[in-house]
């Protein structure tokens, strides 16, 4: 089949990437000699057609706007097979031969689907959640990471020059990656994250550890989906003051996280996804995602994607949790062991990979 006009779309949560990998999907498109339509609104404007023409004078200043000019969704009546059906039938109604995509987790689940009823398509990773496997980096985790480490070191401020812990939570709601990379850049005292759950007792006995060991403030970093939640753990240290010895405030960063300008990685990292997107699509390689794996571009089947998710890398939290407790006389929580291949990997360049030689234990 020879693709002549590609779709291209974005689905899900926004995040900073999305504008400049669609500028790149148009631009590499052009030089190809191909016609690009974009898709409105994700899922929901391919069961309504909402198609528009894109030429490279559409995308100028792409690369430094956060959103997605192309404007997202999510969409229930894109899970059942009527609206897979409508989608076909319109993509198909507006000789559009092939798709790129570019979402998370909900996302690759629908592109999924729609390759499962023939159509071409190739999809770009993007979530600020970071947890889709097969991929070392989602689009928009970059600028997110750096905006939450912005508001710690904001934070940090106010929380040393009152003798305060702070509570901060990052957005995740089935993933602690924001909260646990940040953490780590950030320097906090305490990580909280969904993978590695503590109770309100060990929060209060991490926090006390630290003023024992003088310090004038302490940043606990709680990722959205943890539970016990960020609120019920405010109120808990809230009503021990006292025995903390710190006053306590709480901080939800929120949906600031998801918007703002794309760093320079995200900028690179955008292009160069959704270049390799375009020319897989066009050269007949698709029912794939193109993620960066050891920093090389690899192509991943979507069956493979849509069943997987990526859990943190439990290391790197004992990692953390060494570097905040090694000193202390006790430690919050339990340590994690390495197992002995992740132990190999502690600190050492991934080894390059290919598609075949990828286990799937690897993510
Ligand atoms: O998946 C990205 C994400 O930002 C999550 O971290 C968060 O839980 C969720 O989206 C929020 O979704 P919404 O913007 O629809 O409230």
């Amino acid at each position: 089949m020879t693709i002549q006009r590609i779709g291209v779309m974005t689905s899900g949560g926004d995040a900073p990437g999305m504008n400049p990998a669609v500028r790149a999907v148009v631009r590499m498109a052009s030089s190809l000699g191909l016609e690009v339509m974009g898709v409105e609104r994700g899922f929901q404007g391919l069961m309504e057609s909402a198609f528009k023409r894109l030429t490279v004078r559409d995308i100028g200043g792409l690369l430094s706007r956060g959103g997605t000019i192309l404007q997202s969704a999510r969409s229930e009546e894109f899970k059942t097979i009527t609206g897979q059906r409508k989608a076909i039938h319109n993509l198909n109604a507006a000789a559009i031969d092939g798709l790129v995509i570019i979402g998370g987790n909900g996302t690759h689940q629908g592109a999924y689907e729609l390759s499962r009823h023939g159509f071409p398509i190739v999809t770009i990773p993007s979530t600020i959640d970071n947890d889709l496997c097969f991929t070392d980096m989602t689009l928009g985790v970059d600028t997110a990471l750096n905006t939450v480490l912005d508001a710690i070191d904001k934070i940090r401020d106010t929380a040393s020059s009152l003798k305060r812990a702070f509570l901060i939570e990052t957005m995740g709601r089935d993933s602690g990656y924001l909260a646990l990379m940040s953490g780590i850049a950030g320097g906090a005292e305490v990580i909280v994250i969904p993978e590695a759950p503590m109770t309100l007792a060990q929060i209060l006995e991490g926090i006390q550890a630290q003023y024992t060991l003088g310090k004038p403030h302490s940043i606990i970093v709680v990722a959205e989906g943890h539970r016990p939640s960020t609120q019920e753990i405010y109120e808990y240290l809230h009503a021990r003051e006292q025995e903390l010895g710190f006053t306590v405030r709480m901080t939800i960063l929120g949906h600031i996280q998801r918007g703002g300008r794309p760093t320079a990685y995200e900028r690179l990292l955008a292009t160069r996804l959704a270049v390799a997107a375009v020319q897989n699509l066009h050269a007949g390689n698709y029912g794939v995602m193109v993620g960066l794996v050891g920093n090389k571009t690899q192509l991943t089947d979507l069956a493979q994607v849509a069943t997987c998710h990526k859990k943190v890398d439990l290391d790197l939290y004992a990692m953390a949790n060494m570097l905040e407790f090694g000193r202390a006389k006790t430690i919050p929580t339990p340590l994690p062991t390495p197992t002995a291949s992740r132990r190999a990997n502690f600190g050492e360049m991934r080894p390059k990979t290919t598609k075949e030689e990828l286990p799937p234990e690897a993510f």
